[in-house]
């Protein structure tokens, strides 16, 4: 095939919104197998991963750095990548060089969100602000419209295998109702907990980006784990 018959690259995989995605954490991969099990999330479909970074700081804990983001990328994912720091707009270049395709600050450690959200669209990036359980619903009602993604942490952030905790779900519900009152374009999604036995409660609040760490990692198949939290949470799913 003669060079100008060449077939255009495919465009890069955005997930459509009101479809639910499984977002599987790379927390809660095991890295010593992270190639093998990465193998098998893509044979399951899955197209989209997080990647949560950590600075001992804003949460009690470390993680990764762009380097991380960058293998993810590597792989061909779409990768968002939540930050759990403080002074985010400190290091957000750093992560969006790594090729991040969203970027998740927490409200709760963002002095000038619109600025923030603004300077992210700017760049090409995809913007999601996060509130951890304890900060009221309105500060992402509020901010919907500079919004692509809003995260409503279902767990303290900080650790997988957290449980779960219920009375998150009217936020859930707050926020669907908030993107259909404001007509704006954004993922709800829910980070914490996450399991077969709740997913379809998240799903019918409205999530349609459902982040799992522990749940799919710590199954002896993570690729008929992922599956079927996709086919539990499509089946419950209400847009
Ligand atoms: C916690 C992280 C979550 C966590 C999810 O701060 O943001 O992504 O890894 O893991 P599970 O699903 O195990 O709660």
């Amino acid at each position: 095939m003669s060079e100008e018959e060449a077939p255009a690259p495919a465009p890069p995989y955005v997930p459509e919104r009101r479809v639910v995605s499984i977002v599987p954490s790379l927390l809660a991969s095991d890295l010593t197998r992270i190639g093998v099990q990465l193998d098998a999330l893509q044979a399951a479909g899955c197209k989209w991963v997080t990647v949560d970074i950590m600075d001992g700081h804003f949460v009690p804990n470390f993680s990764f750095g762009p380097d991380f983001v960058r293998l993810a990328k590597k792989r061909g994912f779409f990768v968002d990548t939540h930050l759990m720091v403080d002074n985010p707009e400190t290091v957000v270049q750093w992560f969006i060089d790594a090729g991040s395709d969203i970027l998740t600050f927490h409200a709760e450690a963002l002095r000038h969100a619109r600025i923030s959200m603004t300077a992210l669209r700017s760049s090409g990036k995809m913007a999601g602000l996060a509130i951890k359980p304890g900060t009221s619903v309105d500060v992402l009602v509020n901010a919907i419209q500079m919004c692509d993604l809003a995260l409503v942490m279902t767990v303290e952030p900080g650790f997988g295998g957290q449980s779960f905790l219920p009375e998150m779900l009217p936020k859930i519900a707050a926020v669907r109702a908030a993107i259909k009152a404001n007509d704006v374009d954004c993922f709800v999604q829910v980070d914490g907990g996450i399991n077969a036995a709740n997913i379809a409660h998240a799903a019918a609040a409205g999530a349609d980006s459902i982040v799992s760490g522990s749940s799919i990692f710590g199954a002896p198949d993570i690729g008929a784990a992922y599956k079927d939290l996709e086919l539990r949470a499509q089946a419950a799913f209400k847009p």
